[in-house]
Protein backbone atom coordinates (compact mmCIF):
# COMPACT_ATOMS: atom_id res chain seq x y z
CA UNK A 1 0.00 0.00 0.00
CA UNK A 2 1.46 3.63 -0.75
CA UNK A 3 1.87 5.66 1.89
CA UNK A 4 0.82 8.98 0.99
CA UNK A 5 -1.14 9.53 -2.24
CA UNK A 6 -1.09 12.77 -3.95
CA UNK A 7 -4.08 13.31 -6.45
CA UNK A 8 -4.29 16.21 -8.39
CA UNK A 9 -7.67 16.72 -10.44
CA UNK A 10 -9.02 18.82 -13.51
CA UNK A 11 -12.69 19.56 -15.19
CA UNK A 12 -12.41 15.31 -16.22
CA UNK A 13 -13.76 14.84 -12.76
CA UNK A 14 -16.65 16.71 -12.53
CA UNK A 15 -17.84 15.96 -16.35
CA UNK A 16 -20.28 13.42 -15.41
CA UNK A 17 -21.70 15.83 -12.77
CA UNK A 18 -22.61 18.12 -15.47
CA UNK A 19 -20.01 20.71 -15.42
CA UNK A 20 -18.48 21.39 -18.65
CA UNK A 21 -14.87 21.08 -19.57
CA UNK A 22 -12.40 23.64 -20.64
CA UNK A 23 -10.54 22.13 -23.39
CA UNK A 24 -12.11 18.79 -25.10
CA UNK A 25 -11.39 17.00 -28.10
CA UNK A 26 -14.94 17.15 -29.44
CA UNK A 27 -14.31 21.07 -29.66
CA UNK A 28 -16.96 22.20 -27.38
CA UNK A 29 -14.92 23.10 -24.03
CA UNK A 30 -15.78 25.68 -22.17
CA UNK A 31 -12.75 27.83 -24.01
CA UNK A 32 -14.09 26.79 -27.59
CA UNK A 33 -17.35 28.39 -26.83
CA UNK A 34 -16.59 31.74 -24.82
CA UNK A 35 -13.06 33.83 -24.72
CA UNK A 36 -11.33 33.44 -21.78
CA UNK A 37 -9.00 36.45 -22.53
CA UNK A 38 -12.18 38.42 -22.04
CA UNK A 39 -13.62 36.05 -19.09
CA UNK A 40 -10.85 34.65 -16.95
CA UNK A 41 -8.22 37.73 -16.34
CA UNK A 42 -7.98 40.32 -14.15
CA UNK A 43 -7.48 42.82 -16.90
CA UNK A 44 -10.76 41.52 -18.60
CA UNK A 45 -12.64 41.99 -15.02
CA UNK A 46 -11.41 45.44 -14.60
CA UNK A 47 -12.30 46.36 -17.99
CA UNK A 48 -15.88 44.89 -18.12
CA UNK A 49 -16.46 43.58 -15.16
CA UNK A 50 -21.01 43.00 -15.87
CA UNK A 51 -20.02 40.58 -18.53
CA UNK A 52 -17.24 38.51 -16.33
CA UNK A 53 -19.49 38.32 -13.29
CA UNK A 54 -22.44 37.29 -15.46
CA UNK A 55 -19.91 34.20 -16.82
CA UNK A 56 -19.29 33.30 -13.05
CA UNK A 57 -23.28 33.45 -12.12
CA UNK A 58 -24.00 31.16 -14.91
CA UNK A 59 -21.09 28.80 -13.80
CA UNK A 60 -22.57 29.21 -10.20
CA UNK A 61 -25.84 28.33 -10.90
CA UNK A 62 -24.69 25.15 -12.76
CA UNK A 63 -23.13 23.85 -10.23
CA UNK A 64 -25.94 24.43 -7.37
CA UNK A 65 -27.97 22.06 -9.58
CA UNK A 66 -25.12 19.76 -10.23
CA UNK A 67 -24.33 16.49 -7.97
CA UNK A 68 -21.15 14.90 -7.03
CA UNK A 69 -20.24 11.76 -9.30
CA UNK A 70 -19.06 8.48 -8.11
CA UNK A 71 -15.43 9.62 -8.60
CA UNK A 72 -15.91 11.86 -6.31
CA UNK A 73 -17.23 9.69 -3.41
CA UNK A 74 -14.49 7.44 -4.11
CA UNK A 75 -11.62 9.90 -3.45
CA UNK A 76 -14.08 10.80 -0.44
CA UNK A 77 -14.01 7.30 0.40
CA UNK A 78 -10.05 7.23 -0.28
CA UNK A 79 -9.30 10.25 1.56
CA UNK A 80 -11.38 8.53 4.68
CA UNK A 81 -9.49 4.54 4.29
CA UNK A 82 -5.78 5.67 4.18
CA UNK A 83 -5.53 6.61 7.49
CA UNK A 84 -6.31 3.19 9.28
CA UNK A 85 -3.76 2.02 6.47
CA UNK A 86 -1.18 4.19 7.72
CA UNK A 87 -1.67 6.26 4.80
CA UNK A 88 -3.00 9.71 3.84
CA UNK A 89 -4.13 11.69 0.81
CA UNK A 90 -3.16 15.32 -0.08
CA UNK A 91 -6.21 15.97 -2.74
CA UNK A 92 -5.29 19.21 -4.70
CA UNK A 93 -7.72 20.06 -7.55
CA UNK A 94 -7.54 22.74 -10.15
CA UNK A 95 -11.47 23.09 -10.25
CA UNK A 96 -13.50 25.75 -8.63
CA UNK A 97 -16.75 23.28 -7.93
CA UNK A 98 -17.50 22.18 -4.18
CA UNK A 99 -18.09 18.59 -5.83
CA UNK A 100 -15.86 17.11 -4.05
CA UNK A 101 -16.18 18.49 -0.72
CA UNK A 102 -20.30 17.73 -1.24
CA UNK A 103 -19.00 14.01 -1.44
CA UNK A 104 -17.14 14.16 1.85
CA UNK A 105 -13.81 15.02 1.17
CA UNK A 106 -12.43 16.96 4.13
CA UNK A 107 -9.38 18.61 3.17
CA UNK A 108 -9.70 19.67 -0.81
CA UNK A 109 -6.93 22.09 -1.85
CA UNK A 110 -8.02 24.37 -4.47
CA UNK A 111 -5.34 25.73 -6.18
CA UNK A 112 -7.71 27.72 -8.81
CA UNK A 113 -10.12 29.09 -6.03
CA UNK A 114 -13.82 28.14 -5.61
CA UNK A 115 -16.98 29.28 -7.32
CA UNK A 116 -18.98 29.71 -4.21
CA UNK A 117 -16.70 31.73 -2.38
CA UNK A 118 -16.33 36.17 -3.38
CA UNK A 119 -13.30 37.99 -2.22
CA UNK A 120 -13.10 41.59 -1.08
CA UNK A 121 -10.15 43.77 -3.21
CA UNK A 122 -10.12 46.13 -0.69
CA UNK A 123 -9.82 44.14 2.73
CA UNK A 124 -9.37 40.41 1.09
CA UNK A 125 -11.88 38.56 3.03
CA UNK A 126 -13.37 35.94 1.10
CA UNK A 127 -17.01 35.34 1.72
CA UNK A 128 -19.35 32.04 1.15
CA UNK A 129 -21.49 33.11 -2.26
CA UNK A 130 -23.66 30.56 -3.61
CA UNK A 131 -25.81 33.38 -5.28
CA UNK A 132 -25.18 36.21 -7.72
CA UNK A 133 -22.37 38.79 -6.94
CA UNK A 134 -23.49 41.77 -8.61
CA UNK A 135 -20.99 44.86 -8.73
CA UNK A 136 -22.33 46.72 -6.58
CA UNK A 137 -22.94 44.00 -3.32
CA UNK A 138 -20.79 45.53 -0.22
CA UNK A 139 -18.27 43.32 1.25
CA UNK A 140 -19.40 41.81 4.45
CA UNK A 141 -16.45 42.37 6.52
CA UNK A 142 -15.49 45.56 5.27
CA UNK A 143 -18.75 47.40 4.36
CA UNK A 144 -17.25 48.49 0.75
CA UNK A 145 -19.48 47.81 -2.02
CA UNK A 146 -18.31 47.59 -5.79
CA UNK A 147 -14.90 45.36 -4.38
CA UNK A 148 -15.83 42.20 -4.58
CA UNK A 149 -14.73 39.53 -6.93
CA UNK A 150 -15.32 35.59 -7.70
CA UNK A 151 -12.66 34.24 -5.54
CA UNK A 152 -11.12 32.36 -7.90
CA UNK A 153 -7.74 32.56 -9.95
CA UNK A 154 -7.44 34.06 -13.27
CA UNK A 155 -4.53 33.42 -16.45
CA UNK A 156 -1.83 35.76 -15.08
CA UNK A 157 -2.37 35.34 -11.44
CA UNK A 158 -0.29 33.01 -9.29
CA UNK A 159 -2.31 29.55 -8.03
CA UNK A 160 -2.83 29.11 -4.36
CA UNK A 161 -1.49 26.49 -1.64
CA UNK A 162 1.99 26.22 -3.90
CA UNK A 163 4.13 25.54 -0.97
CA UNK A 164 1.74 22.86 0.53
CA UNK A 165 1.62 21.29 -2.56
CA UNK A 166 5.47 21.25 -3.35
CA UNK A 167 6.05 19.99 -0.45
CA UNK A 168 3.64 17.10 -0.67
CA UNK A 169 4.65 16.30 -4.28
CA UNK A 170 8.51 15.49 -2.80
CA UNK A 171 7.37 13.42 -0.08
CA UNK A 172 4.79 11.64 -2.10
CA UNK A 173 4.73 7.75 -2.77
CA UNK A 174 2.03 8.04 -5.54
CA UNK A 175 1.19 10.85 -7.69
CA UNK A 176 -1.53 10.25 -9.42
CA UNK A 177 -4.06 13.29 -12.15
CA UNK A 178 -7.46 12.26 -12.54
CA UNK A 179 -9.06 14.28 -15.52
CA UNK A 180 -7.04 17.16 -16.55
CA UNK A 181 -5.68 17.96 -19.78
CA UNK A 182 -2.38 18.88 -18.82
CA UNK A 183 -2.23 21.99 -20.86
CA UNK A 184 -1.77 24.86 -17.60
CA UNK A 185 0.80 25.04 -15.69
CA UNK A 186 1.60 24.77 -12.85
CA UNK A 187 -0.90 22.18 -12.69
CA UNK A 188 0.97 20.37 -15.64
CA UNK A 189 4.59 20.35 -14.27
CA UNK A 190 3.66 18.41 -10.92
CA UNK A 191 3.47 14.92 -12.56
CA UNK A 192 7.28 15.70 -13.71
CA UNK A 193 8.10 17.25 -10.47
CA UNK A 194 7.02 14.23 -8.92
CA UNK A 195 8.65 11.87 -10.93
CA UNK A 196 11.99 14.11 -10.03
CA UNK A 197 11.39 13.07 -6.69
CA UNK A 198 11.08 8.97 -7.89
CA UNK A 199 7.65 9.21 -7.21
CA UNK A 200 5.56 6.41 -9.38
CA UNK A 201 3.32 8.41 -11.26
CA UNK A 202 -0.48 7.71 -13.06
CA UNK A 203 -2.75 9.49 -15.04
CA UNK A 204 -6.30 8.29 -15.24
CA UNK A 205 -8.09 10.14 -17.89
CA UNK A 206 -10.64 9.66 -20.37
CA UNK A 207 -8.06 9.81 -23.00
CA UNK A 208 -4.42 10.90 -23.15
CA UNK A 209 -3.54 14.32 -21.68
CA UNK A 210 -0.98 16.60 -23.00
CA UNK A 211 1.99 15.21 -20.55
CA UNK A 212 0.75 11.44 -20.70
CA UNK A 213 4.02 10.67 -22.01
CA UNK A 214 5.68 11.77 -18.47
CA UNK A 215 3.67 9.27 -16.60
CA UNK A 216 4.26 5.52 -15.75
CA UNK A 217 1.12 4.68 -15.76
CA UNK A 218 -2.21 5.57 -17.72
CA UNK A 219 -5.68 4.42 -16.85
CA UNK A 220 -8.14 5.23 -19.33
CA UNK A 221 -12.16 5.51 -19.12
CA UNK A 222 -14.81 7.93 -17.62
CA UNK A 223 -13.85 8.64 -14.00
CA UNK A 224 -16.93 7.43 -12.77
CA UNK A 225 -15.81 4.07 -13.67
CA UNK A 226 -12.20 4.15 -13.42
CA UNK A 227 -11.44 6.16 -10.10
CA UNK A 228 -13.72 3.66 -8.03
CA UNK A 229 -11.97 0.79 -9.72
CA UNK A 230 -9.27 2.34 -8.72
CA UNK A 231 -9.64 3.48 -5.31
CA UNK A 232 -11.93 -0.37 -4.36
CA UNK A 233 -8.28 -1.49 -5.75
CA UNK A 234 -6.09 0.50 -3.35
CA UNK A 235 -8.30 0.01 -0.17
CA UNK A 236 -8.47 -3.75 -0.89
CA UNK A 237 -4.33 -4.16 -0.53
N1 LIG B 1 -13.86 11.24 -17.21
C1 LIG B 1 -12.51 11.46 -17.11
N2 LIG B 1 -11.87 12.44 -17.79
C2 LIG B 1 -12.62 13.22 -18.60
C3 LIG B 1 -14.02 13.04 -18.76
C4 LIG B 1 -14.63 12.00 -18.01
N3 LIG B 1 -15.95 11.76 -18.10
N4 LIG B 1 -14.46 13.97 -19.66
C5 LIG B 1 -13.38 14.69 -20.03
N5 LIG B 1 -12.28 14.23 -19.42
C6 LIG B 1 -10.89 14.70 -19.54
C7 LIG B 1 -10.51 15.24 -20.90
O1 LIG B 1 -10.06 14.16 -21.72
C8 LIG B 1 -9.37 16.18 -20.55
O2 LIG B 1 -8.13 15.48 -20.51
O3 LIG B 1 -10.74 15.79 -18.66
C9 LIG B 1 -9.72 16.66 -19.15
C10 LIG B 1 -10.27 18.07 -19.13
O4 LIG B 1 -9.24 18.94 -19.55
P1 LIG B 1 -9.51 20.52 -19.46
O5 LIG B 1 -10.86 20.82 -19.99
O6 LIG B 1 -8.32 21.20 -20.05
O7 LIG B 1 -9.57 20.80 -17.89
P2 LIG B 1 -8.35 21.00 -16.89
O8 LIG B 1 -7.20 20.14 -17.26
O9 LIG B 1 -8.92 20.86 -15.53
O10 LIG B 1 -7.98 22.54 -17.13
C11 LIG B 1 -7.00 23.08 -16.28
O11 LIG B 1 -7.38 25.27 -17.23
O12 LIG B 1 -8.79 26.92 -17.97
C12 LIG B 1 -8.04 26.50 -16.90
O13 LIG B 1 -8.50 27.08 -14.70
C13 LIG B 1 -8.92 26.25 -15.73
O14 LIG B 1 -8.60 24.64 -13.98
C14 LIG B 1 -8.65 24.80 -15.38
C15 LIG B 1 -7.31 24.53 -16.03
Amino acid sequence: MSKHIFVLTGAGVSAESGLGTFRDKSGDGIWSTFDASKLATPQAFARDPTTVLAFYDARRRNLLNAKPNPAHFALARLEQGLPARGGRLTLVTQNIDDLHERAGSKRVLHMHGELLKARCQICGATTIWPRDLNIDDACPECGHSGVLRPDVVWFGELPLHLDAIYTALSNADLFVAIGTSGAVHPAAGFVAEAAAYGVPTCEINLDAADNAYCFDEARYGPASETVPAWVEELLRT
